[in-house]
């Protein structure tokens, strides 16, 4: 297949990446936390495309992108106060919440639940792409499955040319990791995936909010969790990922005993100021938010250096970090060293 590789934002090339979607292809575009990969969310035959391109299992159901908070009507139905609240406060933006799904949304969309995931974007271009194709989009990242989602057009190239349609370049996704997924259908919110949106954040608008307990978990439990997409290896480079918690002393001390022991292999390090150890060194910046908005391109840069083993340096918070430990652990496969 031929991707047509969009490089310039402009109305018309909008308008073509519309009549792309409109006729049933698959477009790969920017959002703030990660690019997507998007098909008509009523087109039956192009959703299961967006599967096939990226080799996703077909009981994993997808968002369902909107470019305005009145288009919730087009997706959703029964919709709750505390829920038009959220989208009030914190959309357009890294939020995703579970709806009753209205029927006209195609199954494979929602991969046979009764239920939807609806999301405002705040990225200008991915509103604008929005608008131009004229339904909701149906979008998951725009990764193979099982690789860490793409922050760049760059990455959307490496995985989706001669799969997708059309893909659409712009910079760097700010947020960098995906949107916080909070499933609105039962008594109270329940966080199902952490982002950007915190569960603080969630509670002081709905009054209490919980947390699935397949996020806390550094395991992987026998039972299905609510969000289907969790239990899939995820983030996953081909470099084995060690993440070592703690305070931040203790933590760069252990990297850097782990890595003068890692005899003969090439190791990766990301981290806050541990530079001169290792064979490659990225910095993770100064807090979990300027980890979350690097963590993905890091994994990747890992990969195409020929890394063998990639140590990283996790100092929990109170923002960004129940995300960022949630992508960290999952691209260890639950390989967590602690330290004091
Ligand atoms: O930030 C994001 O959310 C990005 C950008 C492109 O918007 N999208 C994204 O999509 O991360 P994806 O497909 O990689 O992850 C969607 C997650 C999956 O874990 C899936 O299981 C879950 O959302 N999900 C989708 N619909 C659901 C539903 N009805 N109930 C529970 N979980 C759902
Ligand atoms: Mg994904």
């Amino acid at each position: 297949m031929d991707t047509l590789i969009i490089r310039e934002i402009t109305a018309e090339l909008m308008q073509k990446a519309g009549e792309i979607i409109r006729n049933g292809g698959v477009v790969a575009f920017p959002t703030e936390t990660v690019y997507g990969l998007g098909a008509s969310a009523y087109d039956d035959a192009a959703v299961k495309d967006i599967y096939k391109a990226k080799g996703r299992p077909s009981d994993n159901p997808l968002i369902v992108h909107i470019a305005d908070v009145e288009d919730v009507e087009k997706v959703a139905r029964e919709i709750p106060d505390s829920a038009r609240e959220l989208l009030k406060k914190f959309s357009p933006g890294p939020l995703t919440l579970i709806l009753k799904k209205r029927h006209d949304i195609s199954d494979t969309v929602t991969a046979g639940l009764d239920t939807v995931g609806v999301r405002i974007p705040s990225h200008p271009v991915a509103r604008e792409f929005i608008r131009a194709a004229g339904v909701p989009i149906a979008a998951p990242s725009a990764n193979l499955s099982g690789k860490p989602s793409p922050t760049t057009a760059e990455h959307v190239i490496c995985d989706m040319q001669g799969r997708a349609d059309a893909i659409i370049c712009s910079g760097k996704s700010s947020v960098g990791v995906e949107s916080t997924i909070i499933d609105m259908t039962g008594l109270v919110p329940t966080v199902l995936r952490p982002g950007g949106i915190t569960p603080r954040e969630i509670e002081e608008v709905c009054g209490s909010v919980l947390i699935d307990r397949h996020i806390t978990e550094n395991v992987m439990p026998e039972d299905t969790p609510k969000c289907p997409g969790m239990k899939y290896r995820h983030y996953a480079p081909d470099a084995e990922v060690i993440v070592v918690e703690g305070t931040r002393e203790a933590t760069a001390k252990k990297i850097c005993e782990l890595a003068e022991k890692a005899d003969g292999k090439k190791v990766g390090v990301l981290g806050m100021d541990m530079a001169d150890i290792g064979d490659m060194f990225i910095s993770s910046g100064k807090n979990n938010k300027e980890l979350a908005s690097v963590l993905f391109g890091a994994l990747r840069s890992f990969d195409e250096s020929g890394i063998d083993t990639v140590f990283v340096q996790f100092c929990p918070d109170s923002g960004y970090g129940l995300a960022v430990k949630n992508r960290l652990y999952k691209s260890a496969g639950g390989n967590v060293i602690y330290t004091e």
